[in-house]
């Protein structure tokens, strides 16, 4: 089966290729089939947003097209920044800068649980879908640490590993993250609806 992945980020491409390569599945990057269309993410939800995108490009593509929508929803911020995450404080800021206007408004709480959700959606042709979220739960640090990840990754703290998700290696990140179990999920759904065992 070939899919098209309904986004120009490289490292989800990598993420995706590596997971979904075990079930034979070829995945394409909107340039390998010469769409360049961004819709308009305009849900309320992760699961939402990532239907819109993946039936957008479904459509334009005729082929089956797989989104991720993701982002870090904190307690004590009435699940801000949420599907808002990458534009979060608005366009003028960067990574770093909505990292820091988080912590800024976590000034005071003592309640810093969060969590990073995943949700994965591949639209098929024949107009079905196959949906799975995959999640992480953490704390909102006092502080940045580490450089890997991207993202709001060096405030993201995991206390079971004493350690930033910033800190984990790739390899570590992948092991535990909401978008590796949201893949892990999506890897098993795909597999029973392409061995024909999901009646
Ligand atoms: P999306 O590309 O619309 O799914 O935007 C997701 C946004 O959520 C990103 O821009 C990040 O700000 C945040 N986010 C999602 N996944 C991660 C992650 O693994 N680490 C850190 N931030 C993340």
């Amino acid at each position: 089966m070939k899919a098209v992945l309904a986004s120009n980020n490289k490292k989800k491409m990598v993420e995706m290729r590596a997971i979904l390569g075990e079930l034979g599945v070829e995945v394409l990057s909107q340039a390998d089939v010469g769409v360049s269309i961004e819709p308009e993410e305009n849900g309320t939800t992760f699961e939402e947003n990532s239907r819109i995108k993946a039936v957008a490009i479904m459509e334009a593509t005729g082929l089956p097209a797989i989104a991720d929508d993701s982002g870090l929803v904190v307690e004590a911020l009435d699940g801000a920044p949420g599907v808002y995450s990458a534009r979060y404080g608005g366009e003028g800021l960067d990574d770093t800068g909505r990292w820091q206007l988080l912590l800024k408004n976590m000034e005071g709480k003592e309640n810093r649980a969060c969590k990073f959700v995943s949700v994965i959606c591949c639209a098929f042709p024949d107009g079905t879908q196959l949906m799975a979220r995959g999640e992480v739960h953490g704390v909102v640090a006092q502080g940045p640490s580490g450089e890997g990840g991207f993202g709001y990754d060096p405030i993201f703290w995991l206390p079971e590993q004493g350690k930033s998700m910033a800190e984990l290696t790739a390899e570590e990140k992948n092991q535990i993250s909401h978008r590796g179990n949201a893949l892990r999920v999506f890897k098993k759904e795909l597999e029973k609806k392409l061995n024909g065992t999901d009646q």
